[in-house]
């Protein structure tokens, strides 16, 4: 193993092919199955993207109205999950419930175990479906408030926000919604998206393949960015602190959250349409949020520029998310399950996508640990204690 090259984080290294999305990092060029991000985002909704990422093809209009029938009628939770939602700690992280939720669906939605895959279309319109619900159920639980049933003549993005307080929202506030998941439906291998394949490729069922999934994204090096926009946002409190902001961060040794990406080395192409969107929310309710936004960008830009020239570090999806769905009333602890709710429509086509043409992912490692060396009897072992052993520790049954 001397000269075994390591690609430490699969950096450039091709594991699999995708007829899904496409990521042009230098050209900042993203497509589904060939239809520029940019054109999407502006003409096509959710749902329509869920169709050309699960069945293959921009739908016709009966196309599109039937999935729109079953992804309504698949919104619903089982009665059991909401109660056990009812008696969790309202304090749980919501990325912990919705994974947990989601999990526990493959109890309840019928689907085959064996990796065969005649039932997981029907299985992945559940999960697409029924994410938004967990996310709004778990919101209003946490707030001592009754779930509130989805409505069936409302879009994903409508009626999630419905979900939430009661209320038919904006047609502004629905159109930046829908936007949000268009963009965050679909990024080839990220690193959630290879969690789920890797799953499915042990031939694991759907449900357990989408918790894999949701597990990857927590971390903020993902998914989990987002929400730490929000706090810098809100620790910024006005425009003009943001360039001090970014200096005092950057001296702590600390990433400005939202900025750089492993594949884009210009702007992040959905960048720009959630600028946009939390452009447009802010006028229409309170504009600080985006402002502060826009500052923290320029100042990052600047001062990436002057002290870490060449390293290409530009805001990514997840810099505007951030003002969008707080000026949508979201709370920041549930950025993440929002993106959940968008890129379930990607990890279900890609889990389909790898079941198709399946093969066990099982990549090698070199192995950097002691030499073979023979085994030792638990007597014959030095007696030292360990460090910060205690009398208690030791004498208990
Ligand atoms: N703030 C400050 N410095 C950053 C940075 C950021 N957001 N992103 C990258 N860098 C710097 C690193 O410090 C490093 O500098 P160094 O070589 O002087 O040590 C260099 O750029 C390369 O960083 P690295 O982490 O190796 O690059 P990567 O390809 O793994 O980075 C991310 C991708 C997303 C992990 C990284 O840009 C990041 O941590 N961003 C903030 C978190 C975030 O927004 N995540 C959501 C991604 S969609």
């Amino acid at each position: 193993m001397e000269h075994t090259v390591v690609d430490r984080g699969l950096e450039g290294v091709v594991v699999g092919s995708t007829v899904l999305s496409n990521v042009e990092g230098l050209e900042g060029r993203l497509t589904y199955r060939g239809y520029d991000i940019h054109d999407l985002a502006q003409n096509a909704s959710f749902e329509e993207v869920c169709y050309l990422l699960l069945f293959g093809q921009l739908p016709n209009t009966f196309q599109l109205e039937d999935l729109n029938v079953r992804l309504k009628a698949n919104r619903m939770l089982p009665h059991a999950l909401i109660k056990w939602m009812q008696t969790t700690p309202k304090d749980a992280w919501p990325m912990d419930v919705v994974r947990t939720i989601v999990s526990g669906l493959a109890e309840f939605v019928p689907h085959l175990e064996d990796g065969s895959h005649e039932s997981n279309p029907r299985a992945a319109i559940h999960l697409i479906a029924k994410t938004p619900t967990i996310v709004a159920a778990w919101d209003r639980i946490r707030r001592d408030l009754e779930p509130i049933e989805p409505l069936p003549d409302l879009s994903t993005a409508a009626n999630f926000l419905y979900m939430r307080t009661g209320e038919t929202p904006t047609k502004i506030a629905e159109k930046a919604l829908d936007v949000y998941l268009v963009l965050l439906a679909d990024h080839s291998y990220n690193a959630s998206t290879f969690a789920a394949r890797v799953t499915a490729s042990t031939r694991a069922d759907i449900f357990a393949c989408a918790t894999s999934a949701l597990a990857a994204l927590e971390g903020d090096l993902h998914g989990g960015a987002p929400g730490k926009v929000m706090k810098m946002i809100l620790d910024i409190g006005k425009p003009d602190r943001a360039e001090a902001y970014v200096h005092q961060l950057l001296a702590r040794g600390e990433r400005v959250m939202g900025m750089g990406h492993r594949e884009y080395k210009v702007r992040d192409p959905r960048a720009q349409h959630l600028e946009k969107m939390a452009k447009e929310l802010g006028a229409s309710s309170d504009p600080k949020w985006y402002e502060i936004a826009r500052s923290l960008e320029d100042a990052a830009n600047k001062i990436f520029q002057a002290e870490k020239p060449g390293k290409r570090i530009y805001a990514n999806v997840e810099f505007y998310t951030a003002p969008t769905l707080y000026s949508l009333g979201i709370p920041a602890d549930e950025f993440t399950c929002m993106f959940a709710c968008g890129r379930m429509a990607g990890w279900t086509a890609h889990i389909l996508e790898q079941l198709g043409d399946n093969r066990l992912i099982r990549p090698q490692a070199a192995y950097t640990g002691p030499p073979v060396q023979a085994y030792v009897p638990i007597e014959s072992r030095s007696s030292a204690k360990p460090n910060g052993a205690t009398k208690k520790a030791e004498g208990a049954a």
